[in-house]
């Protein structure tokens, strides 16, 4: 049996422990934040958080958050996570939106880790994350506010 925490819940799963761990999220538990996009780990649409690091759940096993922690984008609870959904707001990130979950999931586990992102760390930690309405220009700027805001609170 396989049994880790889902967004603060404990979860079990019985069946095959190489279904991958997106099918058990959205067909199993319902919930659909989580995007299939490319299904291959190229667009970032179904990333998730194990133990705070970003995943592609479409190719990632149930079997690899057996004793761990899972987020999705529905468990999110962190200040960043919400300084990252202010800040999406704010700059009216979202086109069409079928990537953002993703990107809202890659941008709070880099903002939970550094503070403070430069242009290349932000860069780097979003490339792996696709937009096909090319919202890249407010992803970026969206975690500097997001960033800001945090260290405003801060101080
Ligand atoms: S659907 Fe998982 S990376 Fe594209
Ligand atoms: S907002 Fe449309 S794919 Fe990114």
């Amino acid at each position: 049996m396989i049994a880790f925490e889902l967004n603060g819940e404990k979860v079990t799963w019985e069946g095959d422990p190489n279904m991958p761990l997106l099918w058990y999220v959205r067909d199993e538990l319902n919930l659909t934040g989580s995007k299939f996009g490319c299904g291959v780990a190229m667009c970032g649409a179904c990333t998730m958080h194990l133990n705070g690091a970003p995943i592609r759940s479409c190719s990632t096993p149930i079997a690899a958050a057996n004793g761990g922690s899972i987020t999705t984008i529905e468990g999110l609870t962190s200040e960043a996570s919400k300084a990252i959904q202010t800040a999406w707001q704010k700059l009216d990130v979202v086109q069409c939106g079928y990537c953002q979950s993703g990107q809202v999931m890659s941008a709070t586990a880099l903002l939970e880790k550094n503070k403070s992102p430069s242009n290349e760390d932000i860069d780097m930690a979003m490339q792996g994350n696709v937009c096909r309405c090319a919202t890249y220009q407010r992803i970026r700027a969206a975690i500097h506010e997001a960033a800001d805001s945090l260290a405003k609170e801060v101080s």
